[in-house]
């Protein structure tokens, strides 16, 4: 792709279509701004779809007859273009099932317009805690494999795209779903590229209140296991249907791992299902996939797994247990090891006992570093 560097408009070169080993068939288009108008009637505002950081998202369907989702811009400003370079650098580059599909941009004047395909299940967001939360379409086998497929997608960006690619913006709104309900990770104008041998790097905080892993949220530091710790808290937002901060009576925010880790401590589950789901869940997967959003969510980032074992352990069903702190302190032996389905390996333990707390970052520091509370 012709980006000359992420300040200026790029200079368009012959578009990479059917290039890309794995691509699809459809190429990625440059697009004129006409056609665009026309796809979505002038961005009439009844084809608005949704609003973010970023813009507006527009539904729109080409002279070919393809829907598309378009998002806008809303001002041109140094980061937005940086944002918008990102975004079109980065998805550029990548082509994964479980991952958003670009179809094509625009910029030009003030416009900057990127093209993607129309997710018509909307984001995860809409499902659980929006306006289809109501019609529980999301029951729990498409719940299993929305949380495989994300991760699939995560793991690709971490593992196989060169240079690896940390998302820095895991998140409900940021996973949209397709007809068939198939995961499709959205959102790559946060990304950072990571070159070959770096572990690590420190940078301003991007990303949304109640994902940041802390070390990021804290100290800016930012490597492949912040994505990992933002998608342990999509994890469990998607089995429990919980929203990962919650303000409770009196003001005071409590973030999922908080609320979920006290019926991990009794083996109590089943309450951490979504009441929504009527009892209608795999028990031994709803433990399963707690068990790795608590790992995931590893105060420390060196105890949390790579999104590679996450997708072996979410396929296979099990977690390992050398990886695991018994912190005996926090936990009675006996409420280790009660729980409430018997017939499994239970020896999973919480590893967070003292990790919780210091692993729950006092909001007033996370508003202070200024991410997007929604
Ligand atoms: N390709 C798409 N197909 C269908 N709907 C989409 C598509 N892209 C975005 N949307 C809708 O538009 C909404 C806004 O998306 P956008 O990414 O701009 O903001 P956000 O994810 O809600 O917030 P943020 O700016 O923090 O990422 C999404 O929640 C989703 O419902
Ligand atoms: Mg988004």
């Amino acid at each position: 792709m012709g980006w000359r560097c992420c300040w200026c408009i790029p200079k368009v070169e012959e578009p990479q279509a059917n290039t890309r080993s794995d691509t699809k068939s459809y190429p990625w288009e440059i697009y004129s701004l006409k056609e665009l108008l026309s796809a979505t009637n002038n961005f009439h505002k009844d084809n608005k779809i949704g609003e973010g950081g970023f813009g507006s998202v527009f539904w729109g369907r080409t002279s070919k007859g393809v829907e598309i989702a378009i998002k806008r811009l809303k001002a041109i400003s140094a980061k937005a273009e940086m944002e918008f370079a990102m975004e079109v650098e980065v998805l550029g580059r990548v082509r994964h099932n479980n991952l958003l599909g670009l179809r094509g941009f625009y910029a030009g004047g003030d416009e900057r317009l990127i093209v993607y395909d129309y997710m018509p299940n909307h984001s995860l967001i809409t499902h659980l805690h929006g306006p289809l939360a109501a019609d529980v379409q999301l029951d729990w086998s498409r719940r299993m494999h929305i949380v495989v497929g994300s991760a699939e997608g995560i793991a690709y960006l971490h593992h196989e795209a060169s240079p690896h690619i940390i998302h820095r913006d895991i998140k409900a709104s940021n996973v949209l779903l397709d007809s068939e309900f198939q995961a499709k990770v959205a959102d790559f104008g946060f990304a950072k590229l990571i070159p070959e041998g770096v572990s690590h790097l420190t940078t301003r905080v991007k990303g949304t209140l109640g994902y940041l892993a802390p070390e990021y949220a804290m100290w800016g530091k930012v490597s492949e296991s912040c994505d990992v710790y933002s998608f342990g808290i999509l994890l469990l937002e998607i089995v429990s249907g919980k929203k990962p901060l919650e303000k409770l009576p009196g003001g005071v925010k409590r973030d999922i791992i908080q609320w979920a880790t006290p019926f991990v401590e009794k083996g109590s589950f089943d309450s951490i299902a979504d009441p929504r789901l009527k009892g209608r869940f795999d028990r031994a997967q709803l433990k399963n996939a707690v068990r790795i959003a608590l790992q995931c969510t590893d105060s420390n980032p060196e105890s949390r797994p790579s999104m590679v074992d996450v997708v072996e352990w979410l396929k296979g069903g099990g977690v390992r247990r050398k990886e695991v702190v018994f912190a005996k302190d926090m936990i009675g032996e006996d409420d280790y090891n009660h729980d409430d389905d018997d017939n499994e390996d239970d020896s999973f333990t919480v590893s967070r006992g003292l990790g919780l707390l210091t692993n729950a970052t006092p909001s007033t520091k996370r508003t202070q570093i200024g991410a997007k509370m929604k």
